[in-house]
């Protein structure tokens, strides 16, 4: 592929070779040296226009990693606040010539309207409700990594479904390997259409963990809630909150994820989260580092294997 836009565009070959490519990446990243010329003379730019921790700093070091020359811009700084558009904004830094551009953006469709504007390869850093497509790919990392295969396993995806992109990219994705999906929340949290999907659809948090392999916890996604239903913090812990208690209907060696920003208290007891023994969430986030990798690594490939009058 030419850009990495949503997991929607992947097929399974696609998105097996990723991993394995991702897999040596993790084993450069736990060496001394963590260093690697694959990306060396390219320019990588990442424009977060929304807030981000994990996704932020690992597209930063994945580049770095690899030596391409990364700039990562303060969006709050930038000529954004003087009323620039999107569109502008891309083609300003397009003109300078990046091989690589990581978007983050509160609307969804973002990146792939860049992607129709500019000359380098677009990853989509998420966008609203969309997709966040490397954080399905480095899920799918840490699942097959702990379960040792990626297939026929029965994952729960719990809490806010509506506003998720993590979750609509995870769907994809887990449904292309042909696991059993089932996503568990509050009817208010769960997208119209959603069974269309090929889920399992339980309102319910112990029915729906019944002798699952992988419990993925959402958090709460106020930012894009927009006036509609919020539930108290309280109600929504004691009736969706994964602990201890409720985690025990899921299969004895069932892994815990978090895409993280995660709230202790609200969707997961911070015990449980911490318990190295069920929770995933800092495998999530290493993965998460040599998924980009890779990912920047095959699109720079794909674009190099093009016939060279369609690159300018
Ligand atoms: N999981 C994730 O996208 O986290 P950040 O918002 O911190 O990047």
């Amino acid at each position: 592929s030419e850009h990495l836009l949503g997991i929607e565009h992947l097929g399974q070959d696609e998105i097996v070779s990723l991993l394995d490519l991702a897999d040596q990446y993790v084993d450069l990243n736990r060496r001394d040296v963590k260093h690697s010329e694959v990306l060396a003379g390219m320019t990588q730019i990442n424009m977060f226009f929304e807030n981000s921790t994990r996704t932020q700093a690992s597209f930063e070091l994945a580049g770095k990693r690899l030596g391409a020359d990364v700039m990562s811009m303060s969006m709050q700084a930038s000529s954004v606040k003087k009323g620039e558009t999107l569109i502008d904004t891309a083609l300003t830094l397009n003109a300078m010539h990046p091989d690589l551009l990581v978007v983050r953006h509160p609307h969804s469709g973002a990146a792939d309207l860049l992607a129709q504007k500019v000359n380098c390869a677009v990853l989509n850093a998420g966008d609203g409700r969309h997709e966040h497509p490397t954080q399905a790919l480095l899920d799918a990392l840490t699942i097959r990594r702990a379960k040792g295969r990626l297939h026929r396993l029965s994952i729960a995806i719990c809490g806010d479904i509506a506003h998720s992109r993590v979750a609509r990219s995870n769907i994809l994705l887990l449904g292309k390997m042909e696991n059993r999906i089932r996503v568990i929340g509050p009817p208010t949290l769960l997208p119209s259409g959603i069974d269309e999907f090929g889920v399992e659809v339980f309102n319910d948090m112990r029915e729906g963990l019944k002798d699952v392999d992988v419990v993925m916890m959402l958090r709460l996604q106020r930012e894009r809630m927009d006036g509609g239903f919020i539930p108290s913090e309280r109600e929504y812990y004691h009736r969706y909150g994964l602990d201890a208690e409720k985690l025990s209907y899921a299969k004895p060696d069932a892994i815990v994820m978090h895409p993280g920003p995660m709230n202790r208290g609200v969707e997961i007891d911070g015990t449980l989260a911490d318990d190295i023994n069920r929770s995933v969430i800092q495998e999530q986030v290493e993965m998460g580092v040599a998924v980009r990798m890779a990912a920047m690594e095959l699109l720079v490939k794909a674009r190099r294997a093009r016939p060279r009058e369609v690159l300018v």
